[in-house]
């Protein structure tokens, strides 16, 4: 279960950049005060704080399939409608709200048409379904750069589970195709975003924690081929020292029901 982990450990993995492409996606969806929001695999609630910040908590909704994340989403978010739920099963009627989203989710979903059209389905006529997904072969340089240096030492293991070649729809033409697929009225482009770390460690160790595809493959290591790619990974990145910051480009869809 590569999201049954503590929403903290999330936050320091992949939750540093989830601010502000929320930000950015929401931007792109253009959904405002008066609106009802959406968020399908909340996560810890990065796009979801957004969302609350612009339309009201009362006016959020919030799904995940992840238990330790729907108890996070209750308990930073009491006055938002949280419930245990996947985006294939949406527990809502038709046409109930105006933005429904999807950050980072499409690529982990069971069955991503099924998704999308219940994301369509449960949105008004006239309504908004946005959605990005990394550009794992590209300009996702911690994650990229991670798959990299596994390949580097245990070629075989990484690629087995390599993001880059085994996630769909982290290009613009795939994640386009997923949503005119449901019917939408789409467009796309490219949003770009950065995260700050005080150094390496701060980097490495949510890996060792398990989380996302990336830190299954870390704690399936033995310690010494742990601590071989924790070299090679601190190598291919410059090997800093102090602080720095890593690019992240996400590609988006937004479509109009
Ligand atoms: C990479 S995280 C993204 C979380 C959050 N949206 C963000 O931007 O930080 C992927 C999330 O998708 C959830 N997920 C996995 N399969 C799902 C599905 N079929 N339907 C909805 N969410 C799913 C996971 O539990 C996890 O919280």
């Amino acid at each position: 279960m590569t999201f049954d982990v503590e929403p903290e450990v999330y936050d320091r993995f992949m939750g540093r950049y989830g601010d502000a492409l929320g930000r950015a996606l929401a931007d792109e969806a253009g959904v405002g005060r008066g609106a009802r929001a959406l968020d399908v695999g909340a996560g810890t609630g990065k796009l979801t704080r957004v969302l609350a910040e612009r339309l009201g908590e009362e006016n959020v909704a919030a799904v995940d399939p992840s238990e330790p994340f729907v108890a996070a989403l209750r308990s930073r978010f009491p006055a938002a409608d949280v419930s245990p739920a996947t985006a294939e099963e949406l527990p809502f009627p038709d046409d109930s709200f105006d933005g429904v989203f999807a950050q980072l989710v499409v690529n982990f979903m069971r069955d991503p048409d099924r998704g999308v059209a219940e994301m369509r389905r449960v949105a008004r006529h006239g309504g908004i379904v946005a959605g990005a997904v990394w550009d794992y072969r590209g300009r996702m340089t911690v994650l990229r750069t991670f798959w990299e240096a596994a390949a580097a030492i245990d070629e075989r293991g990484a690629e087995a589970r390599d993001e880059r070649t085994r996630m769909r729809f982290g290009n613009p033409e795939e994640i386009l195709e997923l949503w005119q697929g449901t019917g939408l009225d789409v467009r796309g482009g490219e949003i770009v975003v950065s995260a700050s770390y005080e150094d390496f460690d701060d980097l490495w160790d949510p890996f060792l924690a398990a989380v996302g595809p990336a830190g299954d493959f870390v704690v399936s290591l033995e310690p010494e081929a742990q601590e071989a790619l924790r070299e090679e990974y601190r190598q291919r990145l410059g090997a800093p020292e102090g602080p720095f910051e890593l690019e992240a480009r996400a590609w988006y869809a937004v479509g109009t029901k």
